[in-house]
């Protein structure tokens, strides 16, 4: 048995905890992995390098993924869609596991769907905006770094009595942003989820420093908006699943919070250092489950699923139910964030 493995999308820790797992269970069931170079450019383009268990057993505790990622969308041109079937048939692939996002499975569910090719999915981001499975690896490690992260900058604003303003990834969902925000005590989130309401913002963190607070966080995710304005984007170039780039949502409410409220306000925006270096022990340990059930899938013929999670159990779902529509943040969340944003505490003693 031969298995293709590619990775496509933005990139995140726990790319090569997938990898390792996926190529030590087709191995130790007596098959053989190709790595897939760049995500789907691979396939079009026929680059590929081979993947042994020994070669991949110290990947765990690596960031980044080895086989390279690119945005790449074969459908955007047919030719593209029978290169990738030839590619199939010169490595008589048995099986190719996919390790991405929406965008990538997006694809992998499409070769399986209309061209007949043996594809399996892996759910990979750390925006954790994929139906169909409760987590997905990277997201955890995303925001333990947005965690350390604030947790240094609350000492340097609580010093110099300001306000920080720090802008995480997510895209359209606010999972990073807000369960970040709660794990930082933030004192605002803002999500794409809910339109910006800059009053209520000003008033909370007006309300704070009367009653003694000098600093403020606020946690905003790349694509909160104001009411019926679009998102801040820092490139309107459309990649080839039709995103723009967001970010930048960060420094504009920290100017404005500046000129309303006239308290010194800083912004920091994390990009891609949430999705840079060693993934967490949960999203170690995540990738490796949902490997080895990837693994599975092909060694079962149970082609056009993916790797899932629900509650703890690692189980699959069908790539089709994955990429039907984006999941956005679950609102229990911010409501349950919110407590801390209703207004300001003060001492009862
Ligand atoms: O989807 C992952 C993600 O990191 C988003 O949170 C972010 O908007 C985007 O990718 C950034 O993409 P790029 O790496 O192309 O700048």
């Amino acid at each position: 048995m031969q298995v293709g493995i590619l990775t496509g999308g933005g990139d995140c820790p726990g790319l090569n905890a997938v990898i390792r797992a996926v190529v030590r269970r087709i191995t130790n069931a007596g098959g053989h992995c190709v790595g897939v170079m760049e995500g789907w450019r691979g396939m079009i383009e026929d680059i590929t390098e081979p993947l042994d268990a020994y070669d991949t057993d110290d990947l765990i505790a690596r960031g980044g993924t080895i086989l390279g990622s690119s945005r790449t969308n074969p459908f955007k041109s047919p030719a593209n869609v029978e290169k990738v079937k030839a590619t199939f048939k010169r490595h008589r692939l048995d099986g190719l596991v996919a390790i991405g996002g929406e965008d990538t499975l997006g694809v992998a569910h499409k070769m399986h769907a209309e061209e007949g090719l043996p594809t399996v999915g892996v759910p990979k981001t750390i925006d954790n905006d994929l139906s169909a499975t409760d987590f997905t690896f990277g997201f955890d490690t995303a925001i333990n770094i947005v965690v350390e992260a604030v947790d240094r900058l609350r000492t340097t604003a609580e010093s110099h009595r300001r306000i920080m303003v720090v802008e995480t990834m997510g895209r359209h969902a606010g999972w990073i942003a807000c369960l970040s925000g709660i794990a930082v005590g933030a004192d605002y989130i803002l999500i794409p989820e809910q339109p910006i309401n800059f009053d209520h913002l000003c008033k909370v963190l007006k309300e704070r420093r009367e009653t003694g607070r000098m600093y403020s966080i606020v946690v905003t995710s790349e694509g909160a908006q104001f009411p019926e304005a679009g998102a801040v984007t820092t490139d309107a170039n459309i990649d080839e699943f039709g995103h723009v780039k967001l970010g930048g949502i960060g420094e504009v409410i920290a100017g404005m919070l500046e000129r309303r409220l006239n308290l010194e306000t800083r912004h920091v925006t994390l990009g891609h250092l949430q999705r840079g270096g060693p993934p967490s022990a949960y999203d170690r340990v995540l990738a490796t489950r949902f490997g080895l059930k990837a693994a599975e899938l092909v060694l079962k013929g149970q082609f056009g699923r993916m790797a899932a999670l629900t509650g703890n159990d690692i189980t699959s779902a069908p790539l089709a139910e994955a990429v039907i529509a984006q999941k956005r943040l679950d609102l229990k969340y911010y409501e349950e964030a919110q407590e801390w944003f209703m207004g300001a505490v003060r001492r009862e003693r």
